[in-house]
């Protein structure tokens, strides 16, 4: 008898565990302030906790930097600046960055553990999406060090100074390459403010810096809460500020930078409208709805939170994407085969399971599906809302996690007149047959990135960035070297 005449239909089909290992991981019990190229204890002498939102074990003690601190890592940064790497010719910078973009792929395993231990994220993602993209942002910059003249032809090409720059905790190791790899290629140093859940890869990647021999001061980290980026963004000795997070953030920053020469980018929500023409691949526009909003548990500032299917294909796509949806596994990100992970906080937790109420309130009605989650830690099951109105709230403001709301549409300047219905422009996406549909929606669409049959793609050479409430100024490309270049 073969083995699989025994298989009874009865069968778990379920897969076993495939936990990655963390032997290889060697935290610090504490990790200081990374300053002027040293690692320094707070003038507070206070520290925070960091856990793993998967278990809600403590991770590490970091250090919650003050004013004091945040002005001597600006002028270590200015220093550094002044006399060391606005001198340096483009050439000699390039050399470092792209050694950090080596030694980041030498230690990609280790920084894929410690990003999905300390985010929620699936090992899969951090292993296979966050680092080498992360790698990828500082090799496609360092190329760009010696080039400067050929992205602005006709131009002198300097500096602008010393850039602060916070980041959020959906993906954070990929974040500090998005932030730091275009300032150091074009001459500026940096302060930079990790999110203070996901704290440990902007902390191994200070230790990368050191490793890569960076001159002093180049790169600084202050670790901390809203208190500490809110005092990076006071200092009057920075030239540049960069911000990826929330749009109320974003605002206050704004308006704390008014009347002063400080240059701003800023990278907040989105509500991205995702539509499915009735000629698409359904099976595939499937695929791409989930990747869509349920990779990175819905976390991602340019998610398809809003999903618009053709009337005539709606009971297709509902159906389809039910049947997909019970098959995605939620639990442990170290484990291979999950394809959702913990929530970051138990903060955006309870936010997520509140849109989860108002929606029902609002009338909506509510899809999860049936998996089991773990006992402790922050968790949320795949979830979306039909019979949706345009006035919704879950339809309006940006959930960031994993739920969806459903409308429908007859024509294409419908789906159009409802995907511009936001106060968000950051991205969109279409599912279509035909290529003039395309072309249709993504002009029709106000947002800065637009994908066409896939989503949630990303590359270095790409710019992204919103409009609207989504922020303004770009980051990846040609376009992403200009906030960080004086052009004359
Ligand atoms: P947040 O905007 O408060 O956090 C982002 C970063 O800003 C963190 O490093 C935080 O410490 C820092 N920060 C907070 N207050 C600050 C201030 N006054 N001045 C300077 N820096 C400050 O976002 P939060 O509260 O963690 O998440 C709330 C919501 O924001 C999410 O539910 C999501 O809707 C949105 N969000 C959007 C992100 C995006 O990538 N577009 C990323 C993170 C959050
Ligand atoms: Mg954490």
């Amino acid at each position: 008898m073969t083995d699989t005449a025994t298989i009874s239909k009865g069968s778990d089909w379920g897969y076993a565990p495939a936990p990655e290992s963390t032997d290889h991981i060697r935290l610090k019990d504490r990790y200081g302030l990374f300053i002027d190229g040293k690692f320094t204890p707070p003038a507070s002498g206070k520290y925070f906790k960091t856990i793993n939102p998967a278990n809600e074990k403590v991770l590490a003690e970091v250090a919650e930097a003050g004013e004091k601190d945040v002005d001597r890592a600006v002028q270590a940064a200015r220093k550094a600046h002044d006399k060391v790497w606005r001198k340096m010719s483009g050439r000699e910078r390039g050399k470092y960055v792209y050694r950090i973009a080596r030694i980041i792929q030498e230690r990609a395993r280790e920084l894929a553990v410690v990003e999905s231990m300390d985010g929620g994220k699936p090992i899969r993602e951090s292993r296979d999406v966050d680092i080498p993209l992360s790698a990828a942002h500082f090799f496609y910059h360092a190329g760009w060090a010696d080039k400067l003249s050929y992205a602005f032809p006709g131009k002198k090409v300097s500096p602008v100074g010393v850039a602060g720059q916070i980041i959020p905790w959906n993906f954070p190791l990929l974040m500090v390459a998005w932030k730091v790899a275009p300032a150091l290629a074009c001459g500026n140093t940096v302060v930079l403010k990790p999110a203070e859940t996901t704290p440990l890869t902007a902390l191994l990647f200070a230790e990368i810096c050191q490793e890569a021999g960076l001159p002093d001061g180049v790169f600084n980290l202050v670790t901390g809460a809203g208190a500490t980026g809110a005092a990076l963004v006071k200092h009057p000795d920075l030239d540049k500020v960069a911000f990826t997070g929330s749009t109320d953030v974003g605002k206050a920053i704004q308006k704390a930078l008014a009347g002063r020469g400080t240059k701003l980018t800023l990278e907040l929500g989105g509500k991205a409208a995702h539509i499915i023409f009735e000629d698409a691949t359904i099976d595939q526009a499937v695929e791409g709805i989930i990747n869509g909003i349920y990779f990175n548990q819905g976390h991602v500032c340019c998610a398809g939170s809003r999903l618009f299917v053709q009337e005539s294909v709606e009971e297709e796509v509902i159906a389809k994407l039910k049947a997909r949806m019970e098959t995605l596994i939620v639990g442990d990100p170290l484990d291979k085969n999950t394809d959702i992970g913990a929530i970051n906080s138990r903060a955006q937790c309870d936010r997520i399971n509140d849109y989860l109420k108002i929606g029902v309130e609002e009338g909506a009605e509510l899809f999860q599906t049936r998996c089991s989650v773990p006992g402790k830690g922050f968790w949320v099951r795949p979830s979306f809302f039909t019979k949706v109105a345009q006035s919704h709230r879950i339809v309006q403001e940006e959930i960031f996690g994993p739920v969806l709301a459903i409308q429908t549409f007859r024509t294409l300047n419908e789906a159009l007149e409802k995907a511009n219905n936001t106060p968000y422009g950051l991205s969109g996406g279409v599912w279509t047959d035909k290529g003039s549909k395309i072309f249709k929606v993504t002009r029709g669409i106000r947002a800065g990135v637009i994908w066409a049959n896939t989503f949630n793609k990303f590359d270095p050479t790409s710019p992204f960035g919103g409009y609207k409430e989504s922020g303004y100024g770009r980051e990846g490309g040609r376009h992403g070297l200009k906030p960080y270049v004086e052009l004359t």
